[in-house]
């Protein structure tokens, strides 16, 4: 039984309390926070393959994928609320489901955050090299992408992305206060470039181009759902900020529901434009489909300010992204499942700098030497199993600890926990065959490292709760 053996929660938010990291951020931090992990990849990249697999019935895509999270957001702004300790879902199933489930989770947020980190860098690299091409400087090809990456052309590494995660690296290790000022500003370019968007592309939209609506039919809306599904991630994230927010038990809930909200609506207002202006078939092979969009629409200037956007958007999604990575491994290693030095908290700045600098390195490793077309979907995997283990993990706290304070708790009982499971098992069953294999081997080479490292040097194992 000691697999499933259990921290005591109380004693988490004694820790917590008193762990060395500052508590400095508010409601609106957390909401921009939300939003600069949320609004990336996904809708500035990825829309155009989703368009291509639904047609215009791609906004019901978004919606379904939205609907799934929503399950999820409230759920995980549940747990947030009553237990505030960093670490987000992997520290609550440790307190409610046992140290086996938290070690998948922990191993499955690894994969999520780690490789999302390095999927965006290569997106970030792909739009900064055709704006910097725009003002005619070009890199060596070698140093462009990973090798292979590029039918035909010989290449060495991507030396952008590999620089962008070094950058953000510094910018985390330096501090939490100076992390969430680069990212309010950084997400209020990038929210305004996608109003710029909306304002300027509605009066473009041909409602012939919305027929027919849904060419490829349901299996066609729930494809492209499974694949956007990419494009909310990140809203998870901020509940691993808790014990850096001021008053965690309010302010977690606001943060993950708000920050989903709003993009919400902005994906849903996006896709339905850009599938209004293009007519949904030239959306292929495209990997910038929201300035094509502009450019079709005869609009280039306003085109080049979203590029603008799109770069600074990425570069907060990797910046929250490297942010809640830390801090799970800040949280693992306390624990004594992964090395101990991995928590050591620099004495000045006050974060957890060796893990930060860890985590930079190893995945703009990644960033720099894989190609990475097939790693959305890896990602959403990850996600979708972490977002179902943390709906049943809600119903076990309900019947464990029903003495905890929640300041917020998800309407209509039982309903809102087993619908998440339900739409996240759904998306997961729409994945391709491939991604389940690539997932079961990292599951598995996660389960070795268990009981061969972690099961024997846990806190838990030579101190007891
Ligand atoms: N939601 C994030 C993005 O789309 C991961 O880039």
């Amino acid at each position: 039984m000691s697999l499933f053996r259990k921290k005591n929660i109380d004693a988490m938010l004694a820790v917590a309390k008193d762990d060395g990291l500052k508590k400095v951020l508010g409601p609106t931090d957390l909401v921009m926070m939300g939003i600069g992990a949320i609004v990336g990849t996904g809708i500035f990249v990825l829309t155009g393959t989703g368009a291509l697999t639904a047609g215009p019935a791609l906004t019901v895509s978004f919606l379904i994928a939205a609907i799934a999270c929503g399950f999820a957001a409230l759920c995980y702004a549940e747990f947030a609320s009553a237990i505030p300790v960093s670490g987000s879902i992997y520290t609550y199933s440790y307190a409610t489901l046992g140290e086996i489930v938290a070690w998948i989770i922990g191993w499955d947020l690894l994969l999520e955050y780690g490789l999302a980190t390095s999927a965006v860098s290569v997106g970030w690299s792909g739009y900064f090299q055709s704006l910097m091409a725009g003002f005619g400087l070009h890199l060596p090809a070698v140093l462009t992408a990973a090798p292979g990456a590029l039918p035909g052309v010989h290449t060495l590494l991507n030396l952008p992305a590999f620089l962008i995660m070094m950058v953000i690296a510094w910018v985390v290790s330096y501090g939490v206060r100076e992390s969430a000022r680069v990212t309010n500003l950084m997400v209020i370019v990038k929210i305004s470039v996608v109003l710029l968007f909306i304002a300027v592309g509605v009066w473009h939209v041909k409602p012939a181009n919305w027929q027919p609506f849904s060419p490829f039919g349901a299996a066609g809306v729930f494809n492209a759902a499974a694949l956007v599904f990419f494009a909310f991630i990140g809203f998870d994230a901020v509940s691993s900020a808790a014990e850096e927010v001021r008053n965690p038990r309010r302010d977690l809930p606001i943060g993950i529901i708000g920050s989903l909200a709003v993009c919400t609506v902005l994906y849903v207002a996006m896709a339905a434009i850009m599938t209004g202006i293009v007519p949904f078939p030239k959306f292929a092979g495209v990997d910038h489909p929201v300035s094509l969009a502009l450019q079709f629409a005869g609009e280039t200037w306003v085109a080049g300010f979203v590029d603008l956007g799109a770069i600074l958007g990425m570069t907060t999604v990797i910046l929250v992204m490297t942010f809640a990575q830390t801090r799970i491994i800040f949280a693992m290693s306390r624990d004594g499942l992964l090395p101990e030095r991995l928590s050591s908290v620099h004495p000045v700045h006050a974060t957890p700098y060796f893990a930060t600098w860890t985590v930079g390195i190893v995945f703009a490793v990644i960033a720099a030497f894989v190609p990475l077309n097939v790693l959305a979907e890896l990602i959403n995997i990850g996600t979708l199993a972490a977002f179902t283990l943390v709906s049943i993990a809600v119903l076990v706290l309900r019947r464990t600890r029903p003495d905890l304070p929640h300041a917020f708790r998800c309407p209509g009982g039982p309903v809102v926990p087993v619908l998440s499971i339900a739409f996240c098992a759904f998306l997961i069953a729409h994945l391709q065959a491939l991604t389940w294999i690539a997932f079961l081997i990292w599951l598995v080479l996660g389960l070795a490292i268990y009981f061969l490292y972690a099961r024997r040097n846990a806190v838990l194992h030579n101190h007891g709760g």
